[in-house]
């Protein structure tokens, strides 16, 4: 086990009479790629609204690198290196796919976008992003109009631009939905890639389980807001109660990898 690097003590959320955080007490390791599953509604996008600062804490604490959070807002989560991506994918439509990624790597340096100044001559700030392009394989697509991209290379872009805010814990909402199965492939690589360098540890919320239990080297289930399993996929996939929820659901899915 690597060291905690965020941890929940009795964190909770309701909407209403809907309780979509109970209690829970959570540590995501550094360097452990977790992911977070469970049926829709679980709570999961609740989740990590709560630990980015999307979202007020109703009750209980957040922690990250020993230091409480629970009350910081969005920026501040960034900046100590606490970046997400979206469910719903969130770019600049007008801007290309490089001065999008642009951004969070002018941020990152203490630079403010400057449309006078000749952005070709930030050499470094150009390698930066174009670094960042590689890793999400979309050097090709550089000059290219966001809103002209297809669904998966815009969800790539996506990550591109959490990637360049080089954070330190970086939560990823279901970044393979409505993709391609080839995209789908390049992204788990790169995301593969990216978490064996070590510099950003991954949480990564997702349905498919094949993404799941091909990537994480832990798994959380949630339920109601509710931790139902926590632990390796091999624990995940023997646990009784995570049968009974996805039971009906994709269950074949979840369990196809014990015949492996
Ligand atoms: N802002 C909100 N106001 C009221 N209810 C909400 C709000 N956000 C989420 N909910 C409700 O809370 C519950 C948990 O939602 P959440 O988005 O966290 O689920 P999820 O596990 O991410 O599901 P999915 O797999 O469908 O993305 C759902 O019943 C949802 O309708
Ligand atoms: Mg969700």
């Amino acid at each position: 086990m690597g060291e905690p690097l965020l941890t929940t003590e009795k964190l909770s959320n309701h909407f209403g009479m809907v309780c979509t955080a109970r209690d829970l007490d959570l540590s995501f390791e550094q360097g452990v790629l977790t992911s977070i599953i469970g049926p829709n509604g679980a709570g999961k996008s609740t989740l990590i609204n709560l630990l980015t600062g999307h979202l007020p804490v109703q009750a209980g604490k957040i922690r990250f690198q020993g230091r409480e959070i629970t009350r910081l807002p969005i920026h501040k989560r960034v900046r100590l290196g606490i970046c997400r991506s979206f469910q719903v994918v969130n770019v600049f439509p007008e801007l290309t796919v490089a001065q999008n990624v642009m951004i969070p790597v002018l941020a990152r340096t203490g630079r403010a976008w400057n449309p006078i100044r000749s952005l070709s001559r930030e050499t470094a700030v150009t390698r930066e992003t174009e670094v960042f392009l590689e890793k999400v394989g979309l050097q090709g697509e550089r000059d290219t109009p966001a809103t002209a991209l297809s669904h998966g290379d815009l969800r790539l872009l996506e990550v591109g631009v959490a990637l360049a805010a080089a954070p330190t814990l970086l939560f990823l909402d279901e970044p393979t939905a409505g993709m391609n199965p080839v995209e789908r492939v390049r992204l788990l690589d790169n995301i593969r890639e990216l978490a064996c360098e070590g510099r950003t540890t991954f949480v990564v919320v997702e349905h498919d389980m094949d993404v799941v239990f091909s990537l994480s080297g832990r798994i959380i289930v949630l339920h109601r807001g509710e931790v139902l399993c926590d632990g390796t996929p091999a624990q995940v996939r023997a646990d009784a109660k995570v049968r009974e929820v996805y039971l009906g659901d994709d269950v074949s899915d979840l369990f196809r990898y014990e015949e492996e």
